[in-house]
């Protein structure tokens, strides 16, 4: 990868590059597609952590970013409730009603995939939904306008005016980022702007949207384990992530999972069922 000629220190990836960058999305979306029939009530979170970072090891030959990361000990974020984002995995067991954040990043070939999803457990109140649905529609209206031209801000207030139109906060202190051989790199992809500001998008960026919305106020403040961040007012927290890159004509999505694949018809079901051709 190159560094391009911008104020920022944004880097631009070649093909094979973006190569690279797909196999690493790929490989993140399969640990969670995976993850997700064991985040039922009764589990714990460090549960969780253990099922991801022995496929992420053993399976997918890859590393697990987070684990020692600026001194993070686990190998992946796993956020209930009112925890906004930064969850370290532990002994406390998911109940039903509860909704969690699974937050995986994946190394391979020297290449990282981010990505995460909120799954439910067991039948969370008509409020929780309704705050993870908004939050991961706002991650497609930022997804959807991704294409050169595009200006960080504009993607930053379609997701901030969309939120706050459903009565719901977005958080500041924390956003999406460039991503490529470094884990966060140049740009920082704020979630709240204003429209046509900031950077200009390129064909060759690849970078994360991962809106973190609260159904309450969107203060938050930073538990004295250094990492997890929750909500200042204890309301429930939602957040969703994709790592996308810049097409000549738009944008692909390098963290899609299963599901997401079919329904946008870039798989068909047998191919991934395993079936013959
Ligand atoms: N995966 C998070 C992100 O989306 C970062 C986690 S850093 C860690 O950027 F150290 F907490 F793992
Ligand atoms: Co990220
Ligand atoms: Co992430």
């Amino acid at each position: 990868m190159w560094r391009s000629p911008d104020p920022q220190n944004v880097t631009l990836k070649t093909p094979a590059e973006q190569d690279g960058m797909r196999l690493a999305g790929r490989l993140t979306a399969d640990v969670l597609d995976m993850i997700g029939a064991h985040v039922v009530a009764g589990a714990t979170t460090d549960d969780l952590n253990r099922i991801a970072h022995d496929y992420i090891v053993g399976v997918q030959e890859a590393v697990p970013a987070p684990l020692n990361y600026k001194g993070f000990p686990k190998s992946i974020c796993t956020s209930v409730n009112h925890v906004v984002c930064h969850g370290i995995p532990g002994e406390k067991r998911l109940k039903a009603g509860d909704i969690v954040n699974v937050d995986v990043t994946v190394i391979k070939d020297g290449w990282h995939g981010d990505s995460s999803r909120m799954f439910l457990v067991g039948q969370p109140s008509v409020q929780a939904k309704r705050l993870v649905e908004v939050c991961h529609a706002a991650m497609w209206r930022g997804i959807e306008l991704v294409r050169p031209g595009t200006r960080l801000g504009d993607l930053g207030h379609a997701i901030q005016t969309f939120v706050e139109a459903q009565g719901y906060s977005v958080v500041r202190e924390y956003c999406g980022h460039g991503i490529g051989r470094v884990f966060h790199e140049d740009p920082q992809v704020l979630h709240y702007g204003d429209p046509g500001t900031g950077l200009e998008l390129r064909e060759g960026m690849t970078f994360t949207i991962e809106p973190m919305v609260n159904a309450g106020r969107r203060h938050v403040k930073l538990l004295p384990d250094g990492w997890t961040v929750v909500t200042k007012d204890h309301s429930l927290s939602a957040q969703w992530e994709h790592t996308v890159l810049v097409t000549a004509d738009g944008c692909e999505v390098l963290t899609l999972g299963r599901e997401d694949r079919f329904r946008l018809g870039l798989e068909a079901p047998a191919a991934a069922a395993g079936a013959a051709g």
